[in-house]
């Protein structure tokens, strides 16, 4: 049996570990497997900007994130690249979707209620930014700054955070995939899309292939400041695979440990250190029990230190291939178009047969 994989994530910050770990990393090991049909991998645009976001800086972090996957090892011989914006399929089938979902099937959903509190609480992350032109008045350019900073209370409950799941459904069912690397704050989004897709398989006919989601260890890795708590793309508590090996230093230096003084993986009385462990583990390959051997006896200062040196060394060569795609932007561009096409021509195939069996055609 082949597979079809479709994955994706939102511009709305830098990439962490928990996004590499997560996800990307299992991107990668399934690119490569034998039963792989294709794979296609996103930057879902159209999903980050049901928050809060800049558009001055938006196709900037588009980019950014597009680098990382290249940089991460997403091979365009064999995955397509794709900004979900520029398939315009993806919100045509959501759309058409969405007249099959009943609303009551989202409002119970974690990730919708997690996502109204933090809309409602947020101060915009952007501010302020850049330095002042040469000859232009402080506050006039904050002026101009400010208004392209779109209000907080204009995302507070729109319809797009309720929908969101549906055009998640729609990108995964567009191009018929029936297997999804994500961490595991995705499940209850992959459920919805198998309730969604088989509810139109049983009114119009089979369309829609069951999708599992593929989840391995890291895929859910913790803040290191608060380890009860997921790593996010906002904030100060991740590790962003961007950041300088001081940085990663300093932070793995200031990561919250539990009270004892063993190396000891338990997530319910030792998170902060359970957390280390995982990332240590995924990051070096090293089995946790192994771990726990090589660190009894030792301290928290000796494992972190360690660790710091097994993340720094990850992300140095990740981040040398990151620059040489930074720095050749027609590659990125030509990958872009290329993999942009050919998911046009199945989007728009299997849409064709979708409007077909609803009776638009
Ligand atoms: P997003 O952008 O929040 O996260 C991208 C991916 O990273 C995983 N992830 C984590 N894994 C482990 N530990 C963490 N701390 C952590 N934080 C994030 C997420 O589980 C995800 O796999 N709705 C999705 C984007 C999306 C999508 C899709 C994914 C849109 N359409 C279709 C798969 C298929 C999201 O917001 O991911």
């Amino acid at each position: 049996m082949t597979t079809r994989i479709f994955s994706g994530m939102r511009p709305s910050g830098k990439l962490h570990l928990g996004n590499y770990l997560g996800a990307i990393k299992n991107w990668i090991a399934l690119q490569d497997a034998p039963d792989t049909a294709t794979c296609i991998f996103a930057a879902v645009d159209l999903h980050a900007i049901t928050t809060p976001y800049d558009p001055a800086t938006f196709q900037k972090n588009i980019n950014d994130v597009l680098l990382d996957y290249l940089a991460a090892g997403v091979d365009p011989k064999r995955s397509l690249l794709i900004r979900q914006s520029r398939v315009p399929q993806h919100a045509e089938l959501m759309w058409l979707l969405s007249t099959i979902t009943p609303v009551g099937w989202l409002e119970r959903l974690p990730n919708y209620r997690e996502k109204l509190t933090q809309v409602a609480e947020m101060t915009p992350s952007f501010g302020f930014s850049g330095s002042v032109p040469p000859g232009k008045d402080v506050m006039q350019h904050a002026r101009e700054q400010a208004s392209t900073i779109l209000d907080k209370k204009s995302y507070q409950n729109n319809l797009s955070l309720l929908a969101y799941p549906v055009l998640m459904a729609a990108d995964i069912l567009l191009y018929k995939a029936d297997l999804v690397p994500v961490g595991d704050d995705q499940l209850p989004h992959i459920e919805l899309t198998n309730e969604v897709g088989s509810k139109f398989n049983h009114l119009f006919g089979e369309t829609f292939p069951n999708v599992r989601p593929f989840v391995a260890p890291g895929a859910r890795i913790m803040s290191l400041q608060d380890p009860t708590k997921k790593m996010s793309k906002t904030g100060d508590d991740g590790i962003a695979l961007t950041d300088s090996p001081d940085e990663i230093r300093g932070k793995i230096k200031r990561a919250t440990t539990d009270s004892g003084r063993e190396i000891m993986f338990n997530e319910t009385d030792k998170p902060g250190i359970s957390n280390l462990l995982t990332i240590f583990s995924t990051l070096s390959g090293a089995a946790i029990d192994k771990l726990e051997r090589d660190y009894a006896g030792k301290s928290y200062g000796d494992f972190k230190a360690d660790l710091a040196e097994v993340v720094v060394g990850f992300l140095e060569p990740f981040q040398r291939r990151r620059a040489e795609f930074a720095a050749d932007p027609a590659t990125l561009a030509h990958i872009l178009t290329e993999s942009e096409e050919k998911a046009r021509i199945v989007a728009a195939e299997h849409l064709a047969e979708i409007h077909q069996k609803m009776g638009l055609r």
